[in-house]
C-alpha cells in the first residue's frame, strides 16, 4: 500500500534534479502538493536557472500531480523565507520540509579556498537551518510537521577531498538532534537520510553496474514515509540506497579511568582506539551523567 500524502504540502529544496526531483515526483504521486524549490545551480553552486524548477513542477502537473516552482536560493535567509512563503501563499499550509539542495566543491583541505568551504556549508547546512527556521511556525500549526534533512556518508564516515561537504553534512546531524528534541513537544518529527544514488554528483565516481542499482527512485519511498502524518520516528539517520536501509548512530565506548597526571594517557588512548561498538545516548545529559552523575546538566530542561 502506498504512503498516503493526500492534503499534505511539502517543500523540497533542490527539487529540480537528481534525488530532489525523484522525491518531488514520488510525493506528488502519493497525493502531496509539492513546492519544487531549485535555484538551477551548476554542480559547484555557480549560475542560476529558474527554468529548472519550472520544468520539474510542469512534469509533475503533466502527470496529474499538484506542484508549483520556486527558484529561490535557499542558501540565504531571504531565499529560504521566499520558498516557504511560496507554499503558504499557494496552498495555505506547509506540513513538511525536505532539505535536499546541494553543491560540491571538492579539493584537499590545504588547497581549498575558504570561500569554497563557506559556500558548501551555506548550501548544505545553513540552508537547511534557514528553511527549517522559516517553516517552523507552519510545521507546528500543521500538527504533524516533518523535516527530512539530507546528510551523507561523507560526513558520517569521512571522505578525502570533501572537508567542506563532510563538515556540513555532519553539522546536519547536530541540527537533527536538537530540532528533534525541540520539535517533539509540538509533533514536529525530524529525520535524516544519507542517500546513495545515481545523480550528476555521483555519476563520475561509480562503475556502470552500480549506477544502475542506485536509481534515486529507490530512495524516495523512505522520504515519502518520513514526511507523512503516519511517520512515528524522530531523530533517525538512515542510509538509503539500492533497496537497502540502515540506521546510523553516534556511539560512545564505556569510560576508561584516566589518571590525574599525564602518565598513562597514551595507553588509555590506545585502548580506546581499539575499542569496538559502544552505546548511543538520546541526550547530552545521559552521556555526561555516565562520566559523573553529579554533573547532570540542568539548562536543557529550561525553555530559553
Ligand atoms: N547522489 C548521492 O549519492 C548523494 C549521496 C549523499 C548525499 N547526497 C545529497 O543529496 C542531495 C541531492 O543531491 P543530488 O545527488 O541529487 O545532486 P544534484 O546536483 O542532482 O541536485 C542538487 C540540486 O540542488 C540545487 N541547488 C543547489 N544549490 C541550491 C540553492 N542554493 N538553492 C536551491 N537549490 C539549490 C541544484 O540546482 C540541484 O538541482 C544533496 O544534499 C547531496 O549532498 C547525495
Amino acid at each position: 500500500m502506498s504512503t498516503d500524502l493526500d492534503g499534505r504540502v511539502v517543500l523540497v529544496t533542490g527539487g529540480a534534479r537528481g534525488l530532489g526531483r525523484s522525491h518531488a515526483h514520488a510525493l506528488a504521486a502519493r497525493g502531496a502538493a509539492v513546492v519544487v524549490n531549485d535555484s538551477g545551480a551548476a554542480l559547484d553552486g555557480t549560475c542560476a536557472d529558474p527554468a529548472a524548477a519550472d520544468a520539474t513542477a510542469a512534469e509533475i502537473r503533466a502527470a496529474g500531480g499538484n506542484a508549483i516552482a520556486s527558484a529561490a536560493d535557499v542558501a540565504t535567509p531571504a531565499g529560504a523565507r521566499q520558498a516557504v512563503a511560496a507554499a503558504l501563499d499557494e496552498f495555505g499550509r506547509l506540513d513538511a520540509l525536505v532539505a535536499n539542495a546541494g553543491i560540491l566543491r571538492d579539493r584537499t583541505f590545504a588547497k581549498m579556498p575558504l570561500e569554497d568551504f563557506d559556500a558548501v556549508v551555506r548550501v548544505h547546512l545553513s540552508a537547511a537551518a534557514y528553511c527549517a527556521h522559516a517553516a517552523w511556525p507552519a510545521l507546528v500549526t500543521s500538527g504533524s510537521g516533518r523535516i527530512v534533512l539530507t546528510t551523507s556518508a561523507s560526513g558520517l564516515y569521512g571522505q578525502f577531498g570533501q572537508a567542506n561537504y563532510a563538515a556540513a553534512k555532519m553539522g546536519l546531524v547536530g541540527l537533527l538532534h536538537v530540532l528533534g528534541q525541540e520539535g517533539a513537544r509540538t509533533g514536529v518529527l525530524v529525520n535524516a537520510i544519507a542517500p546513495v544514488a545515481t545523480t550528476r554528483m555521483t555519476e563520475p565516481l561509480l562503475p556502470p553496474d552500480a549506477l544502475r542499482e542506485l536509481a534515486p527512485e529507490r530512495v524516495s519511498p523512505v522520504v515519502a514515509h518520513l514526511v507523512s502524518a503516519d511517520c512515528r520516528q524522530t531523530r533517525l539517520v538512515l542510509e538509503v540506497g539500492a533497496g537497502q536501509v540502515a540506521r546510523v548512530q553516534v556511539v560512545a565506548s564505556a569510560p576508561v579511568h584516566q589518571p590525574a597526571d599525564d602518565d598513562g594517557v597514551a595507553e588509555v588512548l590506545d585502548r580506546l582506539a581499539a575499542a569496538e561498538g559502544g552505546t548511543s545516548f538520546r541526550s547530552t545529559n545521559e552521556a555526561v551523567a555516565r562520566l559523573l552523575p553529579a554533573a547532570r546538566l540542568q539548562a536543557p530542561a529550561r525553555e530559553r
